[in-house]
């Protein structure tokens, strides 16, 4: 076995929301990876995290699993596309996280949200546009909040030089741009190899 494999099924735990896991996989929804969700769960209990802002819901899965952490935290999750958000309402309406878990249908460019603060921000919509969500999200952050951008990776396409597709090409160097520019930006930063990439900022 390699070693990649041994520590990614260490990092893999007990799926708790098999339908709408099995759901994801069979119609190709792009959801976090099993390693990569143990990780940011983990983060959100060491720091105690209440109050978690999503970009990018697809059909509610991970923020069921980070509602999961703790009663007492609430989150805020952006969704764009409608269908996703009605199969993620769902989900959530049937899950004990109704409560605590709001939903938003709009363009995470867009949206704006008033006075609420958070103390924890998940990036994991379109991977072009990190810089773009960093920049506008971080305003509704609190001090000592925590940020975790998903995919930095981009499946293998962040280390590949020669790539024909212009606008795989075009993506690739977004998301290396974004990943240097934090790199050398005043936040702390760590860039970890678990599912396909995780920055955390802090
Ligand atoms: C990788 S999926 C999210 C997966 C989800 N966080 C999970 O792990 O279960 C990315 C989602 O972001 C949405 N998205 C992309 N661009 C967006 C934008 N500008 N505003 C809001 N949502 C966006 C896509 O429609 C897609 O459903």
């Amino acid at each position: 076995m390699e070693l990649s494999n041994y520590v990614k099924e260490l990092n893999t735990q007990k799926e708790i929301f098999e339908d709408v896991y099995l759901y994801a996989k069979d119609n190709h929804v792009p959801i976090i990876d099993a390693d990569a969700l143990n990780a940011v769960k983990q983060y959100i209990k060491i720091k105690g995290v209440k109050r978690i802002l999503e970009i990018g819901t697809a059909i509610g899965y991970s923020a069921m699993h980070f509602a999961s952490v703790s009663e007492e935290i609430k989150l805020t999750t952006i969704e764009k596309d409608p269908y996703s958000y009605e199969l993620a309402k769902s989900n959530i309406e049937n899950s004990p996280y109704n409560d605590r878990i709001e939903l938003i249908l709009g363009d995470a460019k867009e949206v704006e949200l008033g006075n609420k603060r958070f103390d924890f921000l998940f990036i994991d919509a379109s991977k072009g546009n990190n810089q773009f969500f960093f920049d506008k999200y971080k305003e509704y952050l609190t001090d000592d909040a925590l940020i975790i951008v998903d995919n930095i990776f981009i499946r293998g396409l962040i280390v590949e030089d020669e790539v024909a597709n212009k606008n795989k090409r075009k993506l690739r160097d977004k998301v290396r741009t974004f990943n240097q520019t934090m790199k050398d930006s005043e936040y702390s930063t760590s860039f970890l190899n678990i599912g396909d990439g995780l920055l955390v900022i802090y």
